[in-house]
């Protein structure tokens, strides 16, 4: 059996990561694409580094662009791989343009395609993310979802529930595997050297971002937070707004506000666990916030990540400038209700996602069911 894997940013990298180890470990062929949508070191390389994962076998080198041309290109270039490699399934993961391109390629080629992270619904329609996920769900052979609210999404658009796998979420597998091994080697802390309690900030959906307005006011809140450092590594869609806006040198210059480029997946790990607060607009981070304990506000008013809310882990907050600042203030005055969001139970499974899905792909090969036949 041979398995294709597609990447192609930084959460597909840190989330693939247990499987492709996993692949490895039980002597599977496999062949890593990168569609090269993340390309600066610390967006990518950094990730290859920190989890010791092998260098692409492909680099299809995208770059930046628009989302028809990048899509295009993507697809173009998966096309001539999966033809030369021939390969008996394609993984993609998650919500990102590498999902809906590899998935569409894979599935017009007759190969079989898993998707990781599954299901996931935020049922609006104006996210890049929503429509990758969707329409790379028509093209899925193999759902492996995280939830089982995921696995009823899937269900109400009509998917068979022998298709089905309920595995957790790669990202818990990651965090475990990762997390002993950045306390040894990392020291962001030392490096970032501030004294008192952290908030750490990820900012970087195009919703907000590209929004003068959204992003004035989440940057308004942030300005007017007190009794707290702000860590706020900044995601390069997010560093060219915010010079476009003329909004960056007022966060440089605020003295409770710490702007540094994006750090590694090793670094952010103990940067999240040192945090008392997350405030974040990342899917990934919601969910890591709540494995590691960390209470979460999230600066949107949906999200595909829905039981981090129903655990009590994480308050959908917005770009409202008031609501992102009296939330802060609440959990920094009541440790009750700090304590309860810091205690919600993970939804997330156990740390053996990337076990169960390649138990599940063994399985679907052996029993002939990756053969795609009309
Ligand atoms: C992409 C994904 C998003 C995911 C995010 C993870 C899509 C539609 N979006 O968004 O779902 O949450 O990755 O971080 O697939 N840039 C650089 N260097 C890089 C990469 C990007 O400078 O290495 C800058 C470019 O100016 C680019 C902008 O960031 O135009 C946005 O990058 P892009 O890959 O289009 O989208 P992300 O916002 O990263
Ligand atoms: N992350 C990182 N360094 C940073 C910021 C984030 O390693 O400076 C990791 C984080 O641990 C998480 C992932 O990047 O696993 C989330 O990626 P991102 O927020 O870019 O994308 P999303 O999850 O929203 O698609």
């Amino acid at each position: 059996m041979k398995i294709a894997f597609i990447i192609g940013t930084r959460p597909e990298i840190i989330k693939m990561s247990p499987l492709i180890d996993e692949v490895d470990k039980r002597g599977i062929d496999y062949v890593l694409i990168h569609t090269g949508q993340h390309y600066d070191f610390e967006m990518s390389q950094q990730f290859f580094l920190d989890l010791e994962l092998k260098e692409p076998d492909y680099n299809i080198g995208v770059g930046s662009d628009s989302h028809g041309k990048q899509t295009a290109v993507m697809m173009e270039g998966i096309e001539e791989v999966l033809l030369s490699e021939k390969p008996d399934i394609v993984l993609v993961q998650g919500d990102t343009n590498a999902v809906l391109a590899g998935a569409l390629v894979a599935a017009k080629l007759h190969i079989a395609v898993g998707h990781v992270e599954a299901g996931l619904r935020s049922y609006d329609k104006t996210m890049p993310e929503e429509i990758n996920r969707m329409m790379a769900d028509v093209c899925t052979n193999l759902f492996f979802v995280p939830t089982e609210d995921t696995a009823i999404n899937l269900l109400f658009e009509g998917i068979n529930p022998k298709n089905i796998f309920i595995t957790g979420n790669t990202v818990v597998d990651a965090c475990y595997r990762n997390l002993k091994i950045a306390s040894k080697s990392s020291n962001i802390m030392s490096k970032l050297d501030v004294e008192g309690d952290i908030l750490s900030l990820t900012l970087h959906r195009a919703e907000n971002v590209d929004d003068r307005e959204r992003l004035r006011n989440i940057i308004e809140a942030l300005l007017k937070i007190r009794g707290l450092n702000i860590v706020f590594p900044v995601h390069p869609r997010t560093v060219k707004t915010l010079k476009e806006f003329g909004m960056y040198s007022q966060l440089e210059e605020a003295p409770h506000i710490h702007m540094i480029k994006p750090i590694g997946y090793l670094d952010f790990l103990i940067l999240q666990s040192n945090s008392k607060i997350m405030i974040t607009d990342s899917g990934g981070i919601q969910e890591e916030a709540i494995t590691l304990d960390v209470p979460c506000l999230t600066l949107r008013y949906n999200t595909e990540r829905p039981e981090t809310v129903h655990a009590g882990g994480n308050i959908l907050v917005g770009s409202n400038t008031e609501k992102i600042t009296s939330n802060v203030a609440k959990l920094l005055a009541d440790n009750k209700i700090y304590q309860k969001m810091k205690d919600a139970a993970n939804p997330y499974g156990d740390g053996t996602a990337s076990e169960q899905i390649v138990d599940a792909i063994q399985d679907a090969y052996n029993q002939g069911k990756l053969e795609i036949k009309p």
